[in-house]
């Protein structure tokens, strides 16, 4: 898969280890940053939706410390649909129910290991369309 990760200084570390991750698995990923610097999370929200709405990338990994903020950001975007993932069914879920385009973890709230098993758990997932489908056209009808 195509995917690009993103987080600020809070989700830093666990951004890291899921870019190792991934690569190490085949798939192709692309780092939005932070790199490790103290950052404002809005900004690399901004960043990572512009590669996703550009259609070149599957989905976004966005990480800050509670996942919080830099997915009420993500979400004030066009055409994202960000889901804060805390548990592997909410993760199968974003995908099947919500079609989710970027999921977002906190970095000081969920080990690397829960994290890395949501992750998966995401991407395993298909979107069942039909009537979630509708929901979802629904929720983008709310942004004109
Ligand atoms: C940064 O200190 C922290 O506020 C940020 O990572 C995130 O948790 C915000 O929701």
């Amino acid at each position: 898969m195509k995917i690009v990760v993103g987080s600020d200084h809070g989700g830093f570390d666990l951004k890291e280890e899921l870019r190792r991750r991934l690569t190490e698995e085949g798939h192709e990923v692309t780092d939005v940053g932070c790199h490790g610097e103290r950052v404002d999370y809005p900004d690399i929200a901004r960043d990572l939706c512009a590669v996703v709405n550009g259609g070149g990338v599957d989905f976004g990994i966005l990480c800050c410390g509670t996942g919080i903020g830099i997915g009420i950001a993500a979400n004030k975007i066009h055409g994202i649909r960000a889901a804060l993932c805390t548990d592997c069914y909410s993760a199968r879920m974003a995908k099947e129910h919500n079609n989710a385009n970027v999921i977002t973890f906190g970095g000081r709230t969920a080990g690397v290991e829960h994290v890395w098993e949501m992750v998966k758990a995401y991407m395993a997932a298909e979107h069942l369309g039909g009537t979630h489908a509708v929901r979802v056209e629904k929720i983008h009808a709310l942004e004109r």
